[in-house]
């Protein structure tokens, strides 16, 4: 197999907030991780462990606080020229989670969806600008008679494919989709989910999909993280985490999924994860380590010789 293109790379990032002071929180604790060109990485773990976060400090919405992002092999928080850091706005945009407060409810459809083709003076005239709108529109599944309406009036699924475009408009290559459906009814999450999968296919995109659970993600998603407390804990293919989670945590987060199968619920056992279990000692080292080919774990040596003999 061809060596697989990287477009983001993150290594060794950290964000923290209030440093130094006694609220300070170790938001994103050293994490390195890469995507791979046209695939889409699912990031999840519970509320409050740093997604969010880690996807903000990728795009540069926050200043890392140490480590490095590269992008097609340039450094995101490097010093840029205006010009750059225009170019990677461009190129990197974000998907959130509440479409309701996040489009601006004064503006008209086809205001929001051309704010960047605005900026980035992407039409040459009123006429392309407003074309571009109509065949937005039209992608993300809604008609061109949506442009001169109000976010109010919209449903929630309608609002995300407005969210959708917008982003689409400055013809973006990586998308970090911040718990896109986590504010939408299940009926509708299907929908959205699978529109997202349709543009990744059509215009090769490469996703960020960040999650609180992981039902939805394991359709979508290529390769899945977990993250634990601000720090990246499993990474593998969706199949293999799905089939033989290592980390105990993601075991628990995995037992926690219910599934429409009634054999499966009546064995079903939750699992909770106990930190302490770990029992590392002071000076251990405790690393991310590929445990098989591609499927890494944060471990120290002696979990890592167990987990090799255990899942190899
Ligand atoms: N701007 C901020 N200032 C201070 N603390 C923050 C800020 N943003 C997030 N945090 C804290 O960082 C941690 C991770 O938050 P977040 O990245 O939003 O998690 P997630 O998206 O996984 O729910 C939480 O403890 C949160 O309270
Ligand atoms: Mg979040």
């Amino acid at each position: 197999m061809a060596e697989r293109e990287k477009l983001v790379e993150v290594k060794n990032l950290k964000q923290y907030f209030n440093v130094g002071k006694p609220n300070e929180v170790r938001a994103v604790d050293n994490i390195s991780f890469d995507i791979y060109k046209g695939e889409t990485l699912g990031l999840v773990g519970e509320s409050g462990c740093g997604k969010s976060t880690t996807g903000r400090t990728i795009i540069r919405l926050y200043n890392a606080t140490d480590g490095e992002v590269l992008f097609n092999g340039e450094n995101v928080h490097g010093k840029k020229t205006n010009a750059q850091l225009k170019q990677f706005n461009r190129k990197m945009q974000m998907i959130f989670q509440d479409p309701q407060a996040s489009l601006n409810p004064r503006m008209k459809v086809s205001d929001i969806i051309a704010e960047g083709i605005d900026i980035h003076g992407l039409a040459k005239s009123k006429e392309e600008r407003m074309n571009r709108v109509y065949e937005l529109l039209e992608t993300v599944g809604l008609n061109r008679e949506h442009a001169n309406r109000y976010p109010h009036e919209f449903s929630g699924g309608q609002r995300q494919r407005i969210g959708i475009a917008r982003a689409l408009a400055v013809q973006p290559e990586f998308i970090i989709a911040d718990e896109p459906i986590s504010a939408l009814d299940v009926s509708i999450q299907a929908q959205v989910v699978n529109l997202m999968k349709k543009l990744q296919k059509e215009k090769g995109l490469t996703y960020l999909f960040i999650a609180h659970d992981l039902s939805m993600v394991k359709y979508i998603s290529d390769r899945i993280g977990v993250m634990y407390f601000g720090k990246l804990v499993e990474l593998a293919d969706a199949d293999e985490l799905y089939n033989n989670p290592i980390h105990p945590y993601t075991q628990s987060l995995l037992s926690a999924i219910p599934l429409p199968d009634p054999d499966y619920e009546r064995t079903r056992v939750r699992k909770v994860y106990d930190p302490s279990k770990h029992n590392y000692k002071k000076d251990e080292e405790v690393s991310f380590r590929e445990v098989k080919k591609g499927h890494f774990v944060m471990c120290s040596q002696s979990e890592f010789e167990q987990y090799q003999k255990q899942y190899s």
